[in-house]
């Protein structure tokens, strides 16, 4: 935890707006499929593989992750030079007016403070905490470890982001299916993260991982799905920018205190490009 802020005067929303009445029916995941589907607004993701095996999603902490954040926390997560650079780039890829969903999302997103959107949608497991986001529109409280189905309607995202936090997902394959399912053909997906992490919630897969693994992991998750972009990565070493005691200190003894800054990022194909068998 590097920074506790006041939290910011909640304003007065509805909660939660989501899901609609009107959402068509849900998609059921599929885990392969032999057919190509060449329906663009189609509303299923086929996951081709799965990335993990099932010691790979375990925790350390097995207890419920609602009741770990039961609590809010009004910190920040990552240095500034981290949330500059992730900043920075949600300036370069994500277009104004855009609508966007911020997932697993906290009291505090890094959208540009300048670039309007047409609409933010925030989800996160501590309804105070995403209250006192002030660029949520909406928001709604969902455990992915239970239940990965978003109640949103296919094709209503123009991006799809997801900060220092993939790491606690015990089923990501079905996450990046549903991301996926909720972009708009063309929409993008960008998952940053450092090094960073709750311990003992986070997968054994990431907890047991190097940096460079990491990376992979999050490549992988998205290859896994049908119909993504190749993904990208983005790797920055942030310079300091913090000038706490400790950080100071950090520096005199030649020791980096910065949090390094990974991107992943692929978009949804207008149309998917089937792999073939032979
Ligand atoms: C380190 S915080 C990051 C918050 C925010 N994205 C940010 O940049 O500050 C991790 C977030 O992951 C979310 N999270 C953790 N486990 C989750 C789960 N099982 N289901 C849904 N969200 C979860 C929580 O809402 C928590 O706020």
């Amino acid at each position: 935890m590097l920074s506790i802020h006041p939290p910011p005067r909640p304003r007065p929303r509805l909660w939660p707006k989501l899901p609609s009445p009107a959402h068509p029916p849900l998609p059921k995941f599929s885990a392969s499929s032999s057919t190509p589907n060449n329906d663009i607004n189609d509303s299923t993701a086929t996951i081709k593989r799965l990335v993990l095996p099932s010691e790979g999603r375990t925790k350390l902490n097995p207890s419920s992750d609602r009741d770990f954040y039961s609590y809010p926390r009004f910190v920040t997560h990552v240095d500034r030079g981290f949330i500059s650079s992730l900043t920075d780039l949600y300036r370069e890829r994500l277009r104004p007016g855009s609508a966007v969903l911020d997932l697993m999302s906290s009291w505090v997103s890094h959208l540009p403070e300048e670039v309007e959107f047409g609409r933010v949608v925030g989800h996160g497991l501590n309804a105070q905490e995403l209250a006192g986001n002030p660029r949520l529109d909406s928001f709604f409280v969902k455990d992915l470890n239970q239940d990965q189905q978003l109640q949103m309607e296919s094709c209503s995202f123009d991006a799809v982001i997801c900060t220092v936090s993939v790491q606690y997902l015990q089923q990501p394959e079905k996450v990046f299916a549903e991301a996926f399912r909720v972009l708009k053909p063309g929409g993008v997906f960008i998952v940053s993260f450092s090094n960073r992490m709750f311990y003992e919630k986070a997968i054994s897969a990431w907890r047991d991982g190097t940096a460079y693994s990491r990376v992979q992991l999050v490549v992988q998750y998205f290859q896994c799905i049908e119909g993504f972009t190749q993904p990208e990565v983005v790797k920055k070493s942030t310079g300091s920018v913090e000038n706490s005691p400790l950080d100071v200190l950090m520096r005199l003894l030649g020791m980096s205190a910065t949090d390094p800054f990974y991107a992943v990022i692929a978009y949804r194909n207008f149309r998917p490009i089937y792999e073939t068998t032979e």
